[in-house]
Parts: C-alpha cells; structure tokens; sequence
C-alpha cells in the first residue's frame, strides 16, 4: 500500500525530543512514503539521537533559524541531499523566561523581540530559505496555539503566535502563484521541553481537560503529526493561508 506521502521530499524541523511534535510528524512522513531531512538547534547530536529512533536514516543538518548564514546555506546542503523539496515543516518556537509565566506587563522590548524573531519571523525566512528547492510548488506547515485568545502564563508567546499566524497568510498570499501553500495546525496543549519551559503550563493544560469536547491527552503528539502530515499531502491542494485545529475541538466551545 502507498502512502500519501510517496515521492514528497520533505525538509522537517524542530526535532528535539521524542515528545516534539516535529518527531512525530517525522515518524508519521517516513510511514506516509516521504524521504524526509531534519534541521536541528542547538546541537546536531541531540537531534541526531533522537533520529535513530525514526524508521529510517535521515540526515541532520545545523539550524539556528535567527542565524543568516545557516539559513543562507539551507538549499545547497538539503539540495545535495534530496535535489528539492516538495514539503517544510516550522516547529519552532521560544521565548526567553521573562517573557513568560504570568510576566505579561514587564517584560522588556529585548526578550518580545527574541521571541518573535524566533517564533513568527522564522516562517518567513525558512521558507524564503527553501523556496529555490520548490520548484514544482510545495507546502509550507507551521504550529500555532490559537492567538485568538488571551492565555493563562502563555504571555509574549500569544502575541508571537499572533503574528505567526499573520504571516501564514502574507505568504499564503505571495507565494500562491509559485504553487507554494502556507498552512498552520493549531495544537492542544502538548508536555514537550517548549511546554516544560512555560512556568503554569500545568494551569493552561487543565482548561483542556475541563472543555475539550474530545478526550485530550498531553502526553500525546501524534494527532498534531497527523495533521501536519495531512497538509504536506496532495489531500488538500487548495486550501492556503488556513489554520487547522488539532485541539480536541476547544476552539469551538464558549464555557
Ligand atoms: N507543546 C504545546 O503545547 C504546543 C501547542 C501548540 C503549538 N505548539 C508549537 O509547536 C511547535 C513545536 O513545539 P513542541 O511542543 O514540539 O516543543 P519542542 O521543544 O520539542 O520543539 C520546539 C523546537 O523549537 C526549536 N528551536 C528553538 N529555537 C530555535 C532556533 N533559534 N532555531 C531553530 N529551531 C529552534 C527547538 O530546537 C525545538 O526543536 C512550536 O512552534 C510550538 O510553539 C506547541
């Protein structure tokens, strides 16, 4: 049987642990047919490791998304390796510890700044960075945690993702006529290290097991995958500068 990810090159970024949930969509592309390429920050070794674990080798290739040089050197090495690229995941985000946890009202321009550069702005320079490689059109598929509301202890990340999720349509709007599609998957709350380092993350999780109309588990990242891999395939092919939840459904309940 073949998967709906067969023949699709896919650059994935963002794996850390075995709890990201850019590990498994990895896992997930791999299974779908895909022939997949990991970007890693800090340290290659620690996404090196976690690789093993995936069902197939896959290369690993330094990215500090905020640093020029990686980025300008992107498309040569993935190039090399795979010749193009019909798929880009961003499962990136971070935002320093002042920014976070319930700082909301002092948290100096530096740390907001860090934030965003990380969080939202690195959509755009990533794809900018591998666009050469998708030549026949490709899919571009970012992670938010819906901006539409006011968080407990989420703080600077909310206006971060707020304008990750603007920017998801400004590309969705430039890159149209090349064929590229931008999209998001809204995610539920997910206990990876992004989550762990959101001091009352335990707090934000709750409103989940209160409200979601869906049963949800934190301990749980493969229905994320599971979207993201959705939208790197042919199975939605015109569907462009969207956000897709992935929440157990919370979005859609008022109290
Ligand atoms: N965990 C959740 O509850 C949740 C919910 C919704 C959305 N998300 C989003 O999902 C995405 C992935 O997070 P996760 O929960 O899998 O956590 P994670 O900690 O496993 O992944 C975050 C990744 O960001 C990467 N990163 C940080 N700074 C970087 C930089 N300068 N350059 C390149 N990469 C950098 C880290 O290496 C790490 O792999 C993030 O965008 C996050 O905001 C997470």
């Amino acid at each position: 049987m073949s998967g709906i990810l067969e023949g699709k090159r896919v650059l994935i970024t963002g794996v850390l642990m075995e709890s990201s949930i850019a590990f498994h969509a990895a896992k997930l592309a791999q299974e779908q047919g895909a022939e997949i390429i990991l970007t890693a920050f800090p340290r290659p070794t620690l996404t090196e490791r976690i690789a093993k674990k995936l069902p197939k080798p896959t290369k690993v290739i330094e990215l500090d998304v905020t640093n020029d040089e990686h980025l300008g050197r992107l498309a040569e090495l993935v190039g090399e390796e795979l010749g193009g690229l019909d798929g880009v995941v961003h499962s990136i985000g971070f935002a320093p510890q002042d920014a976070l946890g319930g700082n909301f009202l002092n948290t100096p321009f530096e740390s907001v700044a860090t934030a965003m550069h990380v969080s939202a702005f690195s959509l755009k320079s990533l794809t900018m960075a591998c666009l050469p490689l998708m030549q026949n059109g490709g899919s571009v598929v970012g992670l938010t945690f819906d901006a539409q509301y006011a968080w407990p202890q989420y703080d600077w990340m909310g206006p971060a993702k707020a304008a990750l999720e603007a920017t998801n349509r400004y590309l969705a709007r430039d890159l149209g006529k090349q064929n590229v599609r931008s999209n998001l998957i809204s995610a539920g709350p997910i206990g990876s290290m992004a989550a762990k380092s959101i001091p009352g993350f335990g707090e934000l999780a709750a409103v989940w097991d209160d409200r979601a109309p869906l049963e949800w588990d934190l301990k749980d990242p493969e229905p994320a995958g599971k979207g993201i891999v959705a939208l790197l395939s042919d199975w939605f092919p015109k569907t462009t500068g969207e956000i897709i939840h992935v929440d157990g459904g919370l979005h859609a309940i008022g109290a």
